[in-house]
């Protein structure tokens, strides 16, 4: 019988790539998200073969009755983000910082949590950080504290959790809709910014990060690891 995956914020970006590789592979994959029409989407991406649940992962009764309606799972992937904490240190203001926790790290640990009564020992659960976790770039302060607070609770919970694999990828930047934040012109010159600083000369494709995802997934033998998949552009500019 195929395995079942179950992707918190598998109806855009990363999450979505990795429900189409998932699947492409065999596995049973339902993908999770808090709107309705970009779930009904992503399942016609699809060409209907994940299953969808509407689901609001900072909402504890949502996450609790959630993870019961789908049942026995053998993986968890946690791909579902904030934007939120990003600016210079000087202005950025504590509500930002405070929200980005509230809308990525809270809603990860009790998606984790909430999974263990109906995860396979056997299985895995891969987190989403990003490399402002461990990249000293300015402005990204409030980014980067939740992204390490994912990162740091990984080898922790490989230990505590064990057998169940527990690992994380950290993405460099990608062209998903995350960066929507951002008018189409902001965007364009942040991303060229990006490319002429990144070793391999171009911005991330979901894809790319659903490779290294669905490597951790399938690999028995990687715990408690944080893959770092960023074109390089974590080892500095010079
Ligand atoms: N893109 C990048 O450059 C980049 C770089 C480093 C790290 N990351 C990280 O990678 C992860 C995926 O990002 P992405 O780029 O794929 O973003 P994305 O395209 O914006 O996708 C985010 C997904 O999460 C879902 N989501 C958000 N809040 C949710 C909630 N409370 N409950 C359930 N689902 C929720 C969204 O659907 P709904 O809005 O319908 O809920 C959507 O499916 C995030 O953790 C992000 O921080 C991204």
């Amino acid at each position: 019988m195929s395995q079942h995956v179950f992707i918190v914020g598998g109806s855009s970006g990363i999450g979505l790539a990795t429900a189409r590789r998932l699947l492409d592979q065999g596995y049973t994959v339902t993908i999770a998200g808090r709107d309705s029409a970009k779930l009904a989407k992503a399942k016609v991406a699809l060409r209907g073969t994940a299953n969808t649940l509407r689901f609001d992962a900072s909402d504890v009764s949502t996450i609790v009755s959630g993870f019961a309606e789908i049942g026995a799972l053998d993986h968890l992937v946690l791909a579902l983000g904030s934007s939120k904490g990003g600016g210079p240190f000087s202005a950025v203001s504590l509500d930002e910082v405070r929200m980005g926790f509230d809308e990525k790290v809270f809603p990860h640990f009790a998606c984790a949590q909430a999974a263990l009564s109906s995860i396979a020992k056997t299985g895995s659960i891969t987190f989403l950080s990003a490399v402002s976790a461990h990249w000293a770039m300015p402005g990204s302060a409030g980014l980067g504290a939740a992204n390490a607070a994912i990162a740091a609770i990984v080898p922790i919970l490989a230990m505590e959790l064990r057998p169940l694999r527990i690992n994380a990828v950290s993405p460099g930047v990608i062209d998903t809709p995350w960066w929507d934040f951002l008018s189409a012109n902001d965007r364009e010159s942040v991303f060229a910014g990006y490319v002429a600083k990144t070793p391999v000369g171009r911005i991330g494709q979901p894809d790319d990060v659903a490779r290294a995802i669905e490597f951790l997934i399938s690999n028995s033998f990687m715990s408690g690891q944080t893959i770092t998949c960023d074109g390089g552009i974590g080892l500095g500019s010079s």
